[in-house]
């Protein structure tokens, strides 16, 4: 497998509680490499269209809410298989689900608090990528 990069967000919840670094650590430790990142507060725009594809979905209300209810963290991680090792990292969206040492199992809160987003497949995370960074923001 081939070096790929996906995208993350460290969700407000998570920020709140202090949870930036160790949440880093986490993807760090797993052998992905943070070659993009900052922290900013989305607008309502932002995020409605960064969810659209949920937009018919009961919760997407609630969703978009959360998002701009504090700051986030958004990053591009790089390394072998990251979709996939990213994926692995977070754990299950439910964290009720989630298996130990992931990062949901351990710090997020319920579903819809759930401290981190990843991409779901590497055409997504182009997508998502290019929604929040330019190519000279990203320095691999
Ligand atoms: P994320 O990976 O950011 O992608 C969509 C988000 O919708 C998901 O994580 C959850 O935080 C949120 N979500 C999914 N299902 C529910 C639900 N039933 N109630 C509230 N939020 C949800």
């Amino acid at each position: 497998m081939a070096i790929q990069r996906t995208f993350s967000i460290i969700k407000p919840d998570a920020t709140a509680r202090n949870l930036t670094g160790k949440i880093i650590a986490k993807f760090e430790d797993a052998g992905l490499r943070v070659v993009a990142s900052k922290r900013i507060r989305m607008t309502r725009e932002q995020a409605e269209g960064f969810y659209a594809v949920h937009k018919e979905r009961p919760f997407f209300g609630e969703l978009v809410d959360f998002m701009i209810s504090g700051p986030v963290v958004v990053q591009v991680l790089e390394g072998e298989d990251a979709v996939a090792k990213n994926r692995e990292v977070m754990g299950a969206t439910n964290p009720a689900e989630a298996a130990p040492g992931t990062i949901r199992k351990e710090f997020a809160l319920s579903i819809g608090e759930n401290s981190v987003h990843g991409s779901d497949a590497p055409e997504t995370a182009a997508e998502e990528i290019k929604f929040f960074f330019s190519d000279d923001e990203i320095v691999g």
